[in-house]
């Protein structure tokens, strides 16, 4: 058995999602000869530390019912420079204006030669380059399937499934914020206002939405494409962007009509970079509805891979997390 010590930084939903994963599946991880062990837990109002395997059920049950959770004066960043272990899973809320606390865990972690895996596409969508850089000089690992369509294995997809093949193109939608809002507006004839309510309400938005609506979200999540799948240092300034703000229940009617829905569409490849909105026709593969994420990747060998997929949600983000983590380790 292969004991991994490990720390979770950031304690919301994501966090929880990989703790509640890390329990249920510890039997079948055991069978794969993997004991993640997690050594401490830390987010603003969480701070756990035990060296023989923290409570996870325990801490899960205290964080929903009081919030903060453990009496220890640490932050994350200490946790990461100070605490003996193996892997930082950073799950610390997104920032895409200056990278955040995310940005300091990674390159912390990758000067301590720690694994990391993250959900946190902010530090990412900035600072490329510079985390790859950093993450070589420390000889650790470094993955983040979860940034880029929660669920829905894209990164991974056209890296390691799909290598061999040089990828042309990957379009497709990374917003399931924007999809909702789109699908149910066709549905409901509804304002954008009310369905923008409805998807905040079921947990898919940015804490500020403005960043889902105005396709910033989308077009962090196509600059992480762009430079890993691509091998570019590209960075917002090199993504067009029109959200969907302007669409309305009209326009969204007429389309349908016609046989075409309205959907925010990332579309990156060497030459571009584009976020926009575009008419799909309905039996498309990538016209996909409610709030799930589709994925089209051109290849030279294989032609075009479709998936699609749940790209939010607490449990489906801690899969693609799972997924990285074993795959760190397994070999
Ligand atoms: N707000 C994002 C979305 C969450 O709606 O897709 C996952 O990045």
């Amino acid at each position: 058995m292969k004991t991994i010590r490990v720390s979770v930084i950031g304690f919301g939903a994501v966090g929880q999602g990989v703790a509640r994963v890390l329990i249920d599946k510890k039997d079948y991880l055991e069978k794969m000869g993997l004991d993640f062990k997690v050594v401490a837990v830390a987010d603003s109002r969480t701070a756990v530390i035990d060296d023989n395997g923290v409570d996870l059920s325990s801490v899960l049950v205290r964080k929903q019912n009081e919030g903060v959770v453990g009496s220890e004066k640490i932050t994350g960043l200490e946790i990461i420079e100070t605490i003996d272990h193996d892997l930082v899973v950073e799950t610390t809320p997104t920032n895409i204006v200056t990278g955040g606390v995310g940005l300091q865990n990674m390159l912390a972690a990758f000067k301590h030669g720690r694994d990391l895996v993250t959900s946190n596409k902010g530090p990412l969508a900035m600072k490329y380059c510079e985390l790859i850089e950093a993450a070589r000089a420390g000889g650790s690992h470094f993955r983040f399937e979860a940034t880029v369509g929660g669920a829905m294995p894209v990164l991974n997809l056209a890296k390691d499934v799909l290598a061999g093949n040089t990828i042309t193109n990957v379009e497709g939608i990374f917003n399931g914020t924007c999809n909702y809002i789109l699908t149910r507006m066709t549905e409901e004839h509804a304002p954008y206002e009310q369905m923008l309510a409805e998807a905040q309400e079921l947990g898919y938005a940015e804490t500020d939405p403005t960043y889902d609506v105005e396709g910033i979200d989308t077009a962090c999540k196509l600059v992480i494409l762009a430079n890993c799948v691509f091998g570019m240092n590209a960075s917002h300034e090199d993504v067009t962007i029109t959200g969907i703000t302007k669409i309305t229940p009209e326009a969204l009617l007429l389309a349908q009509n016609e046989g075409y829905a309205i959907k925010l569409i990332g579309e990156v490849n060497d030459s571009r970079i584009n976020v926009s909105p575009k008419l799909v026709p309905i039996d498309h593969p990538l016209a996909v509805g409610g709030s799930l994420n589709v994925a089209s990747v051109q290849t030279d060998l294989s032609g075009p891979i479709t998936v699609t997929g749940r790209g939010a949600g607490s449990i489906e983000t801690a899969s693609a997390i799972l997924s990285d983590m074993i795959s760190i380790y397994r070999d």
